[in-house]
């Protein structure tokens, strides 16, 4: 098989990117080693930036998002006492939609196999070889158990934190790695109960934060700030309805609950590896960096990378020019840098660590947002998404 970029894996990333490049006429492969039904149903992030939803639209994917994606304005900051609302458009004329990334990832499948360039399921064995030279391959066994070796002009990494691409960057180039783990992990349920609430809510108590958001006007989507450790069998239903009910409580409002539909225990850490680049091998998207999901940035991050990625490899592989593709890393790495630090700040000033001091500079700076539109229109115009 030959194809001018080799795509390692069906997430938002790798899907996008393959879509980009096919409207700019370059010929992809993408390779996934999960089935589509196990892409599909993965659930993770729910907030697209505006950024986002242009390039979705622009890309021909915004059909449904705008049929069925929810047009938000701002959100909520509460603390004991208080529930303050940020309007977005007012602050930075910029908003966001909910919109869940496996919609986005079920709209990019359905198009990519309807009349798109080849997406391949359950393939295994990956090995990705000669990226310091124009002509890579990627040699990896297909869903029938046949050996294969997809020869390449440029392979792209856009695998996620556990694929085998950033390892390859490691191997031929003085790769830097940044890394935080955090002290808190977030249990996170889907359940069948519409929104009480008409923003998200993102809610600082001493028990730990809570985040109200939603997939739908019937269905809610819920976090826990919960210790690394916790175990989700010794989490009830029940228990985290509690939960919710007390991080969340306010005067005359009341939470909605209903039969959980899914729940689990996400771990939360950033990490960032340099450069993003080794030789015809680019790294995109969680291949590259990871945050924590306080403010909603990862998914948005991966899309920022393909849109850079897509517009160097044009120039690389139509026009021969290497100058976009050469100044690829460094560039999708102040990106990287920004949202590393928003998600960070966010994190800290969300979760409770049990330390008094910690607690009392986390109200003060709420109190600050909550006054002062300097400081809330910082917070909006990271949140909703820096202009590219
Ligand atoms: P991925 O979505 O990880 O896609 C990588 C793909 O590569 C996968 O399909 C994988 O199966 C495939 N792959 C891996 N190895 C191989 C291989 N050897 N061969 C072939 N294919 C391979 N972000 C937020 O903003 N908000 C959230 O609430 C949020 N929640 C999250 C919850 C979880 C559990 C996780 C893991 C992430 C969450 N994120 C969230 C982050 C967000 O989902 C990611 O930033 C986003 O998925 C990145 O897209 P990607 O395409 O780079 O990587
Ligand atoms: C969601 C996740 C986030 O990390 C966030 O900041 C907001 C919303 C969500 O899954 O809906």
């Amino acid at each position: 098989m030959r194809t001018q970029v080799g795509i390692i894996g069906a997430g938002p990333a790798g899907l996008l990117l393959s879509r980009l490049l096919a409207l700019q006429g370059i010929d992809s492969v993408v390779l996934e080693n999960r089935s589509r039904e196990y892409v599909e149903a993965r659930i993770r992030a729910g907030i697209l930036e505006q950024n986002t939803v242009d390039v979705l639209t622009e890309a021909g994917m915004g059909d449904r998002l705008h049929r069925e994606g929810l047009e938000h304005r701002g959100i909520h900051l509460q603390y004991p006492g208080v529930r303050h609302t940020l309007d977005f458009p007012e602050l930075c004329g910029r908003r966001v939609w909910v919109y869940g990334q496996t919609e986005v990832v079920k709209d990019l499948v359905a198009t990519q196999l309807a009349d798109g360039p080849p997406l391949h399921f359950e393939v295994s064995d990956l090995a990705i070889e000669d990226v310091d030279t124009d002509s890579p391959r990627i040699r990896f066994t297909d869903a029938d158990g046949t050996p294969q070796v997809l020869e390449c002009d440029v392979v792209a990494g856009t695998d996620g934190f556990h694929g085998p691409s950033r390892a390859v960057v490691a191997e031929g180039t003085r790769q830097q790695l940044w890394e935080r783990t955090y002290p808190y992990a977030w249990l996170g349920i889907l359940a069948e109960a519409a929104p009480a609430t008409d923003e998200l809510i993102y809610a600082w108590h001493p028990d730990g934060f809570a985040l109200y958001s939603m997939r739908s006007p019937s269905v809610s989507r819920l976090y826990l700030q919960v210790d690394p450790s916790e175990k989700i069998e010794d989490w009830s239903d029940d228990r985290i309805w509690e939960g919710l009910a007390t991080r969340f409580a306010l005067d005359g409002w009341e939470i909605s609950t209903g039969p959980v539909l899914e729940k689990s225990i996400l771990p939360m850490r950033s990490f960032v590896s340099a450069p993003m680049r080794r030789g015809r091998l680019f790294l995109a998207g969680d291949a590259a960096h990871i945050v924590p999901p306080t403010g909603a940035k990862g998914l948005n991050l991966a899309v920022a990378d393909v849109v850079l990625l897509s517009r160097a490899l044009v120039r690389l592989l139509q026009e021969k020019e290497t100058d976009l593709a050469d100044a690829y890393s460094d560039t999708a790495l102040r990106r990287v840098w920004r949202a590393t630090h928003f998600s960070w700040w966010m994190t800290s000033m969300l979760h409770t660590t049990g330390d008094p001091f910690d607690a009392e500079l986390q109200l003060s700076q709420l109190r600050r947002v909550c006054s002062s539109e300097a400081a809330a229109r910082e917070l909006a115009e990271n949140y909703t998404g820096l202009p590219y």
